[in-house]
């Protein structure tokens, strides 16, 4: 039985900010109040910090398969780095192939994980078909799995694409079994014949990458994928949007009152296409799909976060390497790997540039980036929030630590940073996990393997009750 009691910090939920101690035992909040005393519980000071809730980072490919390549971190680096980063809880995607039973599919990835994660971590499923064997399978994916969110691609022609009709009776199903469905919105189809146009003109560089996904087809895709929710009556949740284009088709269909939401990631917060045109081939580096865009998308962006269009900032984490894996697209820039390093400093880029530049309050910077994702994935209020009862995943967090990010001080595997040379302001000092210490002053003290696997509960349903409805909206 471990006891502790966090002393003197400044709590910081999606609603409030106020002084108080939490008591945490055996991994549990069990009390918050003031001059909290407990015999024989640690004390841990956390004055002139805030006491954030751990964040939940909805969107990491860890240990993926992916153009030809693997991505660099794994379970064990990537979950490392996103302790260090304040990130105490992760949905990573589990990805299938045609014909390949669910299950397998699922067990493959828990052998991926168990063992190495060192926070709790749950998956998506990534839907490619939809037939009998599917439809037999997915009520045993959502009861025993816990796995209550579900990933179509739009994009990614040949590879990981699935057609409108899959998409469609995606919908329809996770409608029946409370589940959420997810998009990569680009339209995959017409990428795929610019892509071939512009390598036909010797057009071989990383920025042809950004011009051949131009946002047009992602507020196609966007608007159609919208379309298809409205008339399956269902529930969506777009990944990394990066544009107005996208956000206008959101905005639109959450005035008319659709269950539509969105998440939008910190690379298309504060980087911009010029980071393609680097010289050396380093704007490779800058590869993602969609792509970075022109630079004034980040304002609508940040608008669109600020006044609730956006809900959520995912990572995309999916890291490849500079040397022998990025530079496979060297000649060829649809043979980039796709994905970037971002699972560490998700957190405390969204802190400095959101918060510290006043684009968003503190209490909207921790519904973005933990409450709002452990709402929508089933994960609310066990993640995601400072309460009683809540599991004691916590950041003990100094707002006012200026430092610099690099590939020399990251703690990820991948040889190189997207942020390379960033100011940010504000850095997690301690971080626990279940109450127990994983980063201590900035150093890793948790236990390789010690992350547990999360079943999730239904969409729109809470631990306690299954029937009753989360305040999503709230
Ligand atoms: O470029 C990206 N985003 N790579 C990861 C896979 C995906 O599309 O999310
Ligand atoms: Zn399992
Ligand atoms: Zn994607
Ligand atoms: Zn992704």
């Amino acid at each position: 039985m471990t006891v502790k009691l966090i002393r003197g910090g400044t709590i910081v939920t999606a609603t409030d900010t106020y002084q108080a101690d939490i008591l945490i035992r055996d991994g549990i909040i069990e009390a918050i109040g003031l001059q909290l005393e407990e015999d024989g519980a640690e004390v841990v000071d956390a004055s002139g910090h805030y006491v954030f809730p751990g964040g939940v980072d909805p969107h990491t490919h860890l240990d993926m398969p992916f153009g030809g390549t693997v991505t660099i971190d794994d379970f064990e680096s990537g979950t490392i780095a996103a302790a260090y980063g304040g990130t105490t809880t992760i949905v990573d995607f589990c990805l299938t192939t045609k014909g390949e039973p669910l299950q397998s599919a699922l067990d493959t990835w828990h052998a991926k994980a168990e063992g190495k994660a060192v926070i709790d971590y749950g998956f998506h499923l990534m839907i490619s078909e939809i037939n009998d064997e599917v439809l037999a399978e997915l009520p045993a994916v959502i009861d025993n799995e816990g796995v209550t969110s579900f990933k179509v691609f739009m994009a990614y022609k040949n590879v990981l694409q699935a057609d409108d009709g899959t998409l469609y009776r995606t919908l329809l199903t996770a409608k029946e079994l409370g589940a959420l469905v997810m998009v990569h919105a680009e339209n995959g189809d017409v990428i795929d014949y610019l892509v071939k146009q512009a390598l036909e003109q010797n057009q071989t560089d990383p920025i042809y990458h950004a011009l051949t996904r131009p946002p047009e087809l992602e507020g196609e895709a966007t608007g159609r994928a919208v379309r298809l929710t409205a008339l399956a009556d269902s529930q969506l949740y777009v990944v990394h949007v990066t544009c107005a284009a996208a956000v206008e088709q959101i905005a639109e269909a959450r005035n008319q009152g659709l269950e539509i939401w969105g998440e939008t990631c910190p690379q298309y917060l504060v980087l911009d296409q010029t980071d393609l045109e680097r010289p050396n081939f380093e704007g490779a580096k800058y590869v993602w799909s969609p792509p970075l865009r022109e630079a004034w998308n980040q304002e609508v962006l940040w608008n669109a976060l600020k006044n609730g269009q956006l809900q959520t900032v995912g990572s995309d984490q999916c890291s490849f390497n500079f040397k022998g894996q990025k530079e496979l697209g060297r000649g060829d820039f649809s043979k980039i790997p796709n994905g970037g390093p971002i699972i560490e400093d998700r957190f405390s880029l969204l802190f400095s540039e959101g918060v510290r530049k006043n684009r968003i309050t503190i209490n909207q910077f921790v519904d973005i980036i933990s409450t709002r994702s452990s709402k929508l994935f089933g994960l609310f209020p066990r993640k995601g929030t400072i309460a009683v009862g809540s599991d004691a995943d916590i950041v003990l967090f100094d707002p006012n630590v200026e430092r610099v990010l690099s590939a020399e001080t990251h703690h990820m595997k991948v040889d190189y940073s997207a942020f390379e040379g960033m100011k940010v302001t504000g850095e997690p000092v301690s971080v626990l996990s279940r109450g127990e210490f994983i980063i201590r002053n900035k150093q890793f003290v948790g236990t390789v393997g010690s992350g547990r696997y999360i079943k999730r509960n239904k969409y729109g349903t809470t631990d306690n009750d299954h029937a009753a409805k989360v305040m999503i909206n709230s």
